[in-house]
């Protein structure tokens, strides 16, 4: 039989380290949110494959309509001969898109792809060509989108030089003392002394921060920067990789605050496990771009076009908005109450948008500082029990909640008492 341990020999072997993986642990098969490894344990999945299962594992309905694609067609290259799916794929985003006026998309495969052709069409579309992104912002691996993420180790430190025109603000965090007065101040301040406002293409922000911390973007912050934005002419770019569809309990993260983003980027749950992503924007922005100048080989795969159909219709069908909203509350009232526990670790700073759900490990009740050492563990401990997690953070120091939508109640109570299992003090 193939071991966990004997793949794990064959990975180290075959495959550089530059790419972790959270688990010692291999998989054979997944649904919906359950996962068993090559061994056959069986895990509770609360990572979604990074936020991109927001309909689960395997959804049938998604598996078919992909499948449905296979036998017809897998390629023809957009750009060769296009094909409706991509099209229908289109009209829908363009229809669901938090958007002022008409809008269009394009796709392509990653979503750092997708950040980087953000830029390219504000870019293009301003005549400007400078970009503001924020500090614990994360945009990606490639180039562009490396420069705009807003952590050195691991992502930036050693693969200089980086892009130039790229400019950090501070992300406001309540609980690390960074008010949006601060971030709004420090954008003054950049528009002073580093980049004048007019030079500048576009502001690129996620609505709740994924990789971050999964910092909310208070709706002020957001409404300030649109402001900023419409006076200086600058392009605001919403980040949705990880926020987008349904997972923060409305279609797009931003819908919290009721701005209206120039552009959107896509990708993660929208095709369901497919690679897929797009940039979504104000159609004269988008179209300021001559032929030719966007594209790619794979980008908009007729197979992802087709599961990310079937993943709109589930959200649609299985009402995974609201469900977003009020799993999130559960689970928030959950941590709530693991958090007054003295028999527990120390845990606080939960935050929350929808089913998109963050808390910190502490170094003492009621204490703000945090502890990053204790957050591995805890991981860890819950790996061992049979429940996928996730961390995230600047410094690593909180556990993210990113079960699929569609996770059962069942299943999600099984998975919040191993959470409450892996919290327990070591002896
Ligand atoms: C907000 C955000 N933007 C961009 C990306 C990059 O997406 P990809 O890994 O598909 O290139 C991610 C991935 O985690 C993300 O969370």
């Amino acid at each position: 039989m193939t071991s966990n341990a004997n793949l794990l020999q064959r990975r180290l072997a075959a495959i550089p380290h530059g790419v972790r993986t959270a688990m010692p642990v291999f998989t054979a098969r997944a649904l919906n949110a359950e996962m068993w490894d090559v061994e056959g344990r069986r895990y509770i999945d609360f990572g979604a494959g990074i936020a991109v299962l927001n309909v689960g594992h395997c959804h049938p309905r998604v598996v078919a309509a992909a499948r449905a694609q296979l036998e017809q067609y897998t390629h023809t290259g957009f750009q060769v001969t296009a094909y409706e799916p991509y099209i229908a794929l289109a009209e829908r985003l363009n229809a669901l898109a938090p958007i002022d006026g008409p809008a269009k998309s394009i796709l392509f495969s990653t979503g750092a792809e997708a950040v980087e052709n953000a830029v390219k069409i504000a870019r293009k579309a301003t005549g400007r060509s400078a970009v503001i992104a924020f500090s614990g912002g994360f945009h990606g691996r490639t180039f562009m989108a490396m420069a705009l993420t807003g952590k050195t180790a691991p992502y930036k430190r050693g693969f200089g030089p980086l892009p130039g025109e790229v400019y950090h603000l501070p992300f406001p965090v309540e609980h690390m003392g960074i008010s949006v007065q601060h971030s709004l101040d420090a954008l003054q301040m950049l528009f002073k002394a580093d980049v004048a406002a007019d030079e500048v293409a576009a502001i690129i922000l996620e609505p709740v921060q994924g990789e971050g911390g999964f910092n909310v973007a208070p709706p002020a912050l957001l409404q300030a920067l649109r402001e900023v934005c419409d006076r200086h002419g600058i392009l605001l770019i919403a980040d949705e990789i990880q926020t987008g569809f349904a997972r923060t309990g409305r279609m797009f993260g931003i819908e919290h605050s009721g701005v209206k983003p120039d552009l959107i980027t896509v990708a993660k749950s929208l095709a369901g496990g497919f690679p897929l992503s797009g940039v979504i924007g104000r159609a004269a922005v988008m179209d300021a771009v001559e032929p030719g100048g966007l594209g790619g080989t794979y980008a908009g795969s007729p197979v992802a076009c087709a599961a990310a159909l079937a993943v709109l219709d589930v959200i649609e069908d299985e009402g995974l908005i609201e469900r977003a909203g009020r799993l999130g509350a559960v689970v928030v009232a959950k941590l709530h109450a693991l958090a007054a526990r003295a028999d527990l670790r120390p845990i606080g700073h939960i935050r929350a948008a929808g089913s998109m759900i963050a808390f910190d490990l502490l170094v003492a009740r009621d204490a703000d500082k945090v502890d990053p050492a204790a957050a591995s563990d805890v991981l860890q401990r819950g790996h061992a029990l049979g429940l996928i997690l996730l961390g995230c953070g600047a410094y690593g120091e909180a556990v993210r909640l990113l079960f699929p939508l569609t996770i059962t109640d069942a299943v999600l109570d099984e998975g919040l008492g191993l959470l409450e299992q892996a919290l327990a003090i070591p002896a």
